[in-house]
């Protein structure tokens, strides 16, 4: 990690002597703590900003374990996994992958298409006792059948035309590292019997060859499809799930995860107004509300091709909701008027309140902590009683 990466961390190489410390993430939703015996503080730190997850706030130490703050949202600076989420939904996934990094488990991750599961594997990679090993991705959707098993077993020399000389496979490449399969979905059922012989065997046979050769992996799957259904249709053989699932992870869509798209539009914004050369300066209010309304069909990879075109397009200084082709949210949310909200609230305490006391007015100014002067006011207000 270069310390221009990270303002928080001046000298790194002087925090490489220490060998114990909690890391404590927090954000504005809630916070959670890791403890880590590691080789040293700066391993773990460099991990941590290659997961994407911290920024180092603050150190104590060396001789008694230091605290480590790291806030999730300004941990998408400088670091290769670049991950932006600071919603409840998004820290629960983290908390998961976090929990599940260093257990050698082998994990599944579900969730729609460009919710960034590739993005929550590489984490996952990171944080885990392997991270210093490759992580290997093969997508069995893009490539056809035939290739897709040499591409993972490999082959020897001659072992089909074309085979000019011995090429080892994607799952001995991964050797002591992690193997992610992409749209694991997708693997075809002669491919799902090998894999499965492969995970039970824990060795490999590259096509043409006669040696057995072992190989140590974590297999760390993602799919946009419905496993279960893909079960019952019986395109999907259950002794695989149950190997490849030993964990399973579901990260939310877009839309789900209240308040990220707006913090994800700036963090793209400012990567590629510095990368396409344009002095673009931030979101007009409009756009802000636009963003946080819209539902986010194709998700991260939607709003990052809207924030990219609009960077590009865009006439003047501010990006507006027409520069992002969304239509304008409208003034005032319905969900930010506080007001508004109150007296949803308000009403609905009052409905269950004098439902549960079956019309009982004493008894519901009693269950709702109110006097019943105050009770008749309230009713009044909101029309409930003349
Ligand atoms: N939390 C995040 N922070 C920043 N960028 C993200 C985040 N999640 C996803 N992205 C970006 O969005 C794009 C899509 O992410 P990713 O490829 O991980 O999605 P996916 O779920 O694997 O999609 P697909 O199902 O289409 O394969 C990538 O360019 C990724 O860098
Ligand atoms: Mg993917």
């Amino acid at each position: 990690m270069d310390s221009g990466t990270n303002p928080h961390i001046e000298d790194p190489s002087s925090l490489r002597k220490r060998t114990r410390f909690n890391l404590k993430c927090s954000s504005a939703e809630g916070s959670c703590q890791f403890n880590h015996t590691v080789e040293s503080s700066g391993d773990m730190m460099e991990r941590y900003a290659s997961w994407g997850l911290a920024t180092v706030e603050a150190i104590q130490l060396p001789s008694t374990p230091a605290v480590v703050t790291a806030d999730y949202r300004a941990s998408s600076r400088g670091c290769a996994g670049m991950f932006v989420g600071n919603s409840p939904a998004i820290l629960k996934v983290c908390r998961a992958i976090e929990r599940v990094a260093p257990a050698n488990v082998s994990v599944v991750l579900t969730g729609e298409s460009g919710c960034g599961k590739e993005v929550m594997a590489r984490a996952l990679h990171a944080a885990s006792t392997r991270s210093r090993q490759r992580f290997v991705a093969i997508n069995c959707a893009a490539i056809p059948e035939t290739l897709l098993e040499s591409e993972l077993f490999g082959y020897e020399r001659g072992a089909f035309t074309g085979a000019v000389k011995q090429t080892v496979g994607k799952i001995e490449h991964a050797h002591r590292g992690t193997l992610f399969l992409d749209e694991i979905g997708d693997l075809p059922l002669s491919l799902q019997a090998k894999l499965l012989r492969f995970l039970q065997e824990r060795v490999v046979e590259r096509l043409g060859g006669r040696k057995e050769i072992e190989v140590d992996v974590r297999v760390v799957c993602a799919t946009h499809r419905d496993l279960h259904k893909l079960l019952q249709e019986g395109s999907f053989r259950e002794d695989l799930y149950y190997r490849l699932a030993e964990i399973s992870v579901h990260i939310p869509p877009l839309r789900d995860r209240v308040g990220d798209a707006v913090l994800m539009a700036r963090h793209f914004l400012a990567q590629y107004s510095g990368t396409q050369n344009r002095p673009i300066k931030g979101f007009s209010t409009a756009a802000l509300s636009a963003l946080d309304a819209y539902s986010w069909p194709g998700n991260v990879r939607e709003l990052q091709n809207r924030v990219k075109r609009a960077v590009i397009m865009a006439d003047g200084q501010q990006i507006g909701p027409e520069d992002l082709d969304l239509t304008p949210a409208p003034d005032q949310p319905p969900e930010l008027d506080l007001r508004l909200c109150r007296e949803l609230v308000e009403r609905t305490v009052l409905q269950r309140a004098l439902a549960r006391a079956d019309g009982n007015l004493s008894l519901a100014a009693r269950m709702i902590g109110v006097s019943r002067p105050t009770l008749y006011d309230l009713l009044r207000q909101h029309g409930m009683r003349t």
